[in-house]
């Protein structure tokens, strides 16, 4: 996909450390209901799957993981096949009473880590297949090239995901427009917060998420931008593959995988 956008890092209110907590929280569950009510997130588990298949990790270890975002429900949907399957979320600001609605069963196997890891600065006793959802487009091009040469310095398999393409147009037609109604489907998907129907009415939270959603837009990564900074962080022995799901529909996704493998290289895979 081409663009004539300019990739502009502007800023996102949540990512502020002066962002008060209870706002930082409404805007990643917008983030969490838009993963969940459109459906993008199983547009994920075949390349997590083929990411656990090919390195026999049984760990996901996820970054920047916000309210949670997708991975519940991807190791719901991958543990029928892979019952030893574990996760464990991890933020810069983490969050983690965004897991107190999940079952037990799912509770056994997803946790989320309570002291502050920075995606940049894994710590070396964090394993698992390394997981990045809707955060890749936070980090500037040496900071990105940096966590690509963490991953596959440490050898670790890693997936950043993004559902969402710099593209001004096409991100208001459904179901990519829908993430605009996220404010209002976070009363379902995320915990009753007092203070959310109050700050949505007002209209502070529909307000900095349409900020925030902009901001992404701008500064997300297209496929070839991804392809350079996959090549930025090239090393024998480790493999990168941009895998873009050309649809515009409910299949979009795109996916920067990387993980050993003695064929090295960097690839574009559309599909
Ligand atoms: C848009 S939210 C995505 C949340 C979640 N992954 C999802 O898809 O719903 C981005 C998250 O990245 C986190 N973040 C930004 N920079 C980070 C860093 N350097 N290390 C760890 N987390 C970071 C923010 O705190 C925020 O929770």
């Amino acid at each position: 996909m081409t663009t004539l956008l300019p990739r502009l890092h502007l800023f996102e209110f949540h990512d502020q450390a002066w962002c008060p907590a209870p706002l930082r929280e409404a805007l990643t569950d917008c983030v969490n209901a838009a993963w969940s009510f459109t459906g993008f997130w199983r547009n994920a588990v075949p390349h997590i799957e083929d990411l656990l298949d090919r390195t026999g990790e049984r760990t996901i270890l996820d970054l920047c993981s916000g309210s949670g975002g997708p991975v519940p429900r991807i190791v719901h949907a991958v543990a029928q096949q892979m019952p030893e399957l574990r996760a464990e979320l991890s933020d810069r600001f983490p969050k983690p009473g965004s897991l107190d609605a999940l079952g037990p069963e799912l509770r056994a196997r997803v946790r989320y880590r309570e002291q502050p890891v920075d995606a940049l600065a894994v710590p070396a006793e964090l394993a698992g297949l390394r997981t990045v959802f809707g955060a890749f487009h936070h980090f500037r091009p040496a900071q990105a090239v940096a966590m690509l040469r963490s991953a596959s310095g440490s050898a670790r398999a890693l997936a950043v995901f993004e559902f969402q393409r710099r593209a001004m147009l096409r991100s208001l037609v459904p179901p990519m427009g829908l993430v605009g109604l996220s404010p209002l489907l976070a009363h379902w998907t995320a915990p009753r917060r007092w203070w959310r129907p109050v700050l949505t009415a007002i209209p502070v939270i529909p307000a900095m998420w349409a900020w925030d959603s902009f901001a992404t837009i701008m500064r997300t990564y297209t496929p070839a931008e991804l392809v350079e900074l996959a090549e930025q962080a090239r090393a024998p022995g480790y493999r990168w593959e941009v895998r873009e799901a050309r649809s515009d529909g409910p299949e979009r996704i795109t996916c920067l995988a990387g993980f050993p493998d003695p064929r090295g290289g960097v690839e574009l895979i559309e599909y």
